[in-house]
């Protein structure tokens, strides 16, 4: 028994990288799973939400159409997003806008309309998708981060206002995972071997993430089982945000 049977579980960017391994993980466990995407190639066992987050009629239509079939929400996981590398001097406002859209309003559209159905369930639970961006200054990353850092704050704020109410509402700060996002950027890389190998630097672990280590804690978090665990953040980032190394000595496994 994985005490995720019979959950009812949204996961917004459910297509791809952390949001795809997520729903495998929460299918295989017996979740009844709606994967909120533009796209629809969504895993087997699934049900498709087509919908863009920058669109509060089709994010609310997705989430209640899903939910009214069964009465409820358990989980909604809030991790659809985008990446913008650059600093400060680079981007335009438009790309400011439409990062901010994304991954700051796109997760405030989800949660609003998710709210009165995870009000229905007995044990409902919040998974925010925030980044190592939120909780350390990591180059180059000034728009994502400052995205990512309003989820982080979003979260606490949520937790605080829905813990009267039942609902308990973590994050998950992953460190750099393996995804079609990553490789995005590894790929309009000057010298992508070269990006590659400071990627799986980053972590004290020596390697990238894989999204099906994310999936795990998604599961984690949404059981039943964490009802003790609020406004806590996760960070399977490899010891990024917390281990110093010795010089030279850098690789552990
Ligand atoms: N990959 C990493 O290293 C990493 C690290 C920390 C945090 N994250 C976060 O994890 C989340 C998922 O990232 P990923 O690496 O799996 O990315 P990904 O690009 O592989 O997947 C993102 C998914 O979100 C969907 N999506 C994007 N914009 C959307 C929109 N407007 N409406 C609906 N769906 C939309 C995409 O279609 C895609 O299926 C993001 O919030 C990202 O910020 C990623």
């Amino acid at each position: 028994m994985s005490g995720l049977e019979g959950r009812i579980v949204i996961v917004t960017g459910g297509a791809s990288g952390i949001g795809r391994a997520s729903v495998e993980r929460l299918v295989a466990d017996g979740a009844t799973v709606g994967a909120l995407d533009r796209s629809t190639a969504v895993p087997e066992g699934a049900v498709s939400l087509p919908a863009d987050v920058t669109d509060a009629v089709a994010v609310t239509r997705a989430i209640d159409g899903f939910c009214a079939r069964h009465g409820r929400l358990d989980v909604l996981v809030n991790n659809a997003g985008v990446g913008f590398v650059g600093g400060i001097e680079d981007g335009t406002e438009d790309d400011w806008r439409r990062v901010f859209d994304i991954n700051v309003f796109g997760q405030m559209r989800a949660m609003r309309a998710a709210l009165p159905w995870l009000e229905k369930s007995q044990t409902p639970a919040v998974v925010v998708m925030s980044s190592c961006a939120a909780l350390n200054g990591i180059p180059d990353r000034v728009l994502y981060s400052a995205s990512k850092g309003a989820c982080q704050a979003m979260m606490l704020a949520l937790s605080a206002d829905l813990v009267g109410r039942g609902i308990v509402v973590n994050a998950i700060a992953p460190g750099t995972v393996d995804t079609p996002f990553m490789g995005e950027i590894i790929a309009k890389a000057p010298d992508p071997d070269a990006l590659e190998r400071e990627f799986a630097a980053r972590q004290p672990t020596g390697r990238m993430i894989q999204p099906a280590e994310i999936g795990h804690a998604v599961a984690y978090l949404a059981n039943p089982v964490a009802r003790s665990t609020t406004g806590a953040t996760l960070e399977i980032d490899g010891g990024m945000g917390t281990i110093r190394l010795k010089r030279g000595k850098d690789v552990i496994g």
